[in-house]
């Protein structure tokens, strides 16, 4: 059955190839910045499907800015296995965050077709928009939009710039109003798998091109905002000072503190804006994000309390405003035994060196919305010294054909099961 399947040195190659392509497109000359329903994220849209109709699939760009791209099975109108990742991306990121998983789920489909193969289900390939969650304060919005999970206030959302999200999508050239049909019917998605890069060092320091995910960990995200009084930086004594800039900075180590001190924990202040931000003036307000995380739901819980109480000590004592709003709150999410084990066995059949290395993922991925309405897994390809979120992300041709490669032969598991 496999006999006629590209080799990983020729998938590699392809890949390449096509995330070439897709990371011509960039919000900002020179990096790669690709914010959800922004210009470059059309035109890197619009690529991805006439990349998915050249693989035989049928594609379009779905109401909420996925593009979705489907063959049928061996009769129409079968349940579908999904295939997905995102091609949004951070500012100034990488080019395989995100980009590899659609990229291998469409090389997958196309080797598939080309092998002359009918599958006992359709294969789907998604490219999901709004992963990074970097333009607005939502929560994995696209794929969320496909599991029946969307909140309708997302769209009235802003950006830095003051776009609201529901201008944004129509600009694009998606349909606020069509959202809630993109909702799947749970009986006819069958399974969701997601190959991405690891984006930490595990794999590398091992010595492995590949691993099987087994949960994402949990974590939570609020916008901050600290209110203090603006004054002359020449002329306010410092004991009658309101400065919002200097209480945040101080919530910004508690966090760092509180996260230390809980086991595997982490906490992230990646957004800091200070109001109005010039060189002469007490900073009258400060808005900054948190980000934290760890591998168990309890534990950040737990850190959002002691959060909650250092944040508001802080503020007491300095005299300023508080306002902590969380946007994302999002449950550790175990991977589904069954596909670990149909993932297992497609890295058994993809090579004799490979090993199925089992480890949780501290990123967060469409796999954790997936998982609601099906089961769902994850394979993780090695990256460089485990760098991402960077222009510095890096990993091998070679690395990326032995992912699709795996992913091909465990689809072809899964369609064995079926039989
Ligand atoms: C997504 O990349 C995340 O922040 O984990
Ligand atoms: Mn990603
Ligand atoms: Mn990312």
């Amino acid at each position: 059955m496999t006999t006629t399947l590209p080799s990983p040195a020729v998938l590699g190659a392809r890949a390449f190839a096509a995330l070439a392509g897709i990371n011509r497109f960039s919000d900002e000359p020179g990096k790669l910045t690709r914010l959800y329903l922004s210009p470059s994220h059309r035109q890197a849209a619009e690529y991805v499907k006439g990349a998915m109709e050249v693989a035989g699939l049928t594609a379009f760009i779905d109401a909420a800015g996925s593009v979705q791209g489907r063959r049928e099975g061996a009769s129409p109108g079968l349940p579908a296995v999904l295939i997905g990742s995102h091609i949004d991306t951070v500012r100034d990121g990488g080019r395989f965050d995100g980009n590899l998983g659609v990229v291998a789920g469409i090389l997958a489909a196309q080797a598939i077709r080309d092998a002359g193969i009918t599958l006992p289900f359709a294969l789907e390939v998604i490219a999901f928009g709004d992963e990074e969650t970097v333009r607005f304060p939502t929560s994995l919005s696209t794929s969320s939009a496909l599991i029946g999970h969307y909140d309708h206030a997302w769209l009235e959302s802003r950006d830095a710039d003051g776009v609201s999200l529901r201008d944004a999508l129509v600009a694009f050239g998606g349909d606020p109003a069509g959202i809630a049909a993109l909702a799947r019917k749970p009986g006819s998605v069958k399974a969701y798998l997601e190959v991405h890069i690891e984006q930490g060092p595990v794999l590398e320091v091992e010595n492995e091109a590949v691993g099987i995910v087994t949960a994402i960990n949990a974590q939570s995200r609020a916008a901050v905002r600290v209110s203090g009084e603006a004054g002359h930086a020449g002329t306010v004594p410092m004991k009658l000072r309101k400065d919002a800039l200097t209480a945040a900075a101080e919530m910004a180590l508690a966090l760092e503190e509180i996260a230390g001190a809980h086991d595997q924990a982490v906490g992230t202040v990646g957004v800091f804006r200070p109001d109005p931000g010039a060189t002469n003036v007490v900073p009258g307000a400060v808005d900054f994000t948190i980000d934290y995380r760890a591998p168990q739901g309890e534990t950040v819980a737990s850190m959002e309390r002691q959060i909650q109480q250092r944040f508001g000590e802080i503020a007491q004592r300095r005299g300023v405003g508080l306002s902590i709003t969380p946007y994302s709150r999002d449950d550790a999410t175990p991977m589904a035994a069954e596909l670990q084990e149909a993932l297992a066995a497609g890295i058994a059949r993809t090579g004799s060196n490979l090993s199925a290395r089992r480890l949780s993922s501290g990123a967060g991925h469409d796999a954790m919305a997936m998982a609601r309405l099906c089961p769902s897994a994850m394979l993780f390809v090695r990256c460089e010294k485990g760098i991402s979120h960077s222009p510095l992300e890096n990993m091998t041709e070679l690395d990326a054909g032995i992912a699709i490669r795996v992913l091909i032969e465990t689809i072809l598991e899964l369609a064995r099961r079926e039989g």
